[in-house]
């Protein structure tokens, strides 16, 4: 495995490989990114993972400088997981000046996720149409735990006409059910034991979707309320399309049930995709 730091030795070390399976990170990589990385080895002849904290993804007041920064013991993990190369790049790299032009998104991008970080998803895709010019890979593989940040960077390849096929990973969760995150770590002992509730809370309800209630809003502002009493800060709960991610309506079949919420100073995201044809 080689790790690189510049885009000219990745552009060299990349010209003769006849199939090129991506996967982008912000390293601290747990069993989540290493599934990423199986499916991407299942994808391409070589692998390449990059890791690099991307500061236009982070608002003002969010976790850019206590992120956690593990390059040795993520590329350990890489190396044993069979990757090729890892990308690592320093902030100068990415942007040699100040970045300037930034990708405009849908307006679905200022809902769910959005609507808390103004400008997160247009950071997203601004870093992420720059690694895939800088990799320049045939496969990128994304997780579904960002199941906003998927659904946006297939737009993204789809309407700028990338020639990448998204490969989506699933969901990798603790023994508890607990989706695994880069950000679980943040979390004390009790708000860990805790933690599981938001996969549990959206478990009810998908349970409730499928026993044929129809007031999505009543679900979610009862889920809202059950978990607040418990002691979190809910972003938001959300029903929504699977395959357009607006709110769902009686007429989709497919649908995901969205969760964004607090422990203390910890945001934890999950979703469960369903469907209504049993
Ligand atoms: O999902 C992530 O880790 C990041 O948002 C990504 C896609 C690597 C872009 O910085």
């Amino acid at each position: 495995m080689q790790v690189i730091s510049t885009v000219a030795e990745l552009r060299q070390r990349l010209d003769q490989q006849a199939s090129v399976a991506f996967v982008p990170t912000m390293g601290n990589l747990h069993a989540g990114h290493l599934h990423l990385v199986e499916l991407a080895k299942q994808h391409g002849q070589c692998v390449v993972v990059s890791i690099f904290v991307n500061p236009l993804q982070f608002g003002a007041n969010e976790d850019l400088a206590s992120y956690p920064r593990t390059l040795q013991a993520d590329c350990e993990k890489l190396e044993a997981a069979g990757v090729d190369i890892v990308f690592a790049p320093a902030e100068k790299e990415v942007y040699p000046a100040p970045q300037t032009i930034s990708i405009t998104l849908p307006p679905i991008a200022d809902e769910l996720c959005g609507a808390s970080r103004p400008g997160h998803f247009s950071g997203v895709a601004t870093v992420v149409l720059k690694l895939f010019n800088m990799v320049r890979p045939d496969v990128a593989v994304f997780g579904k735990k960002d199941f906003q940040q998927l659904f946006l960077i297939r737009e993204l390849v789809k309407q700028l006409n990338l020639p990448i096929e998204i490969v989506a990973g699933d969901t990798r969760r603790e023994e508890d059910g607990l989706a695994m995150s880069s950000r679980n770590g943040y979390l004390s002992d009790a708000q860990r034991l805790e933690a599981p509730r938001l996969q549990r809370a959206l478990k009810l309800v998908v349970e409730a979707v499928q026993k044929g209630n129809q007031d999505y809003t009543a679900i979610e502002a009862q889920t809202t309320q059950f978990l607040t009493q418990l002691g979190w800060i809910v972003d938001y709960i959300s029903i929504r399309s699977a395959e357009t991610l607006h709110p769902a309506e009686k007429p989709d079949r497919k649908l995901v049930a969205l969760a964004a919420a607090r422990l203390g100073k910890t945001r934890l995201i999950d979703n469960i995709e369903f469907s209504l044809d049993s």
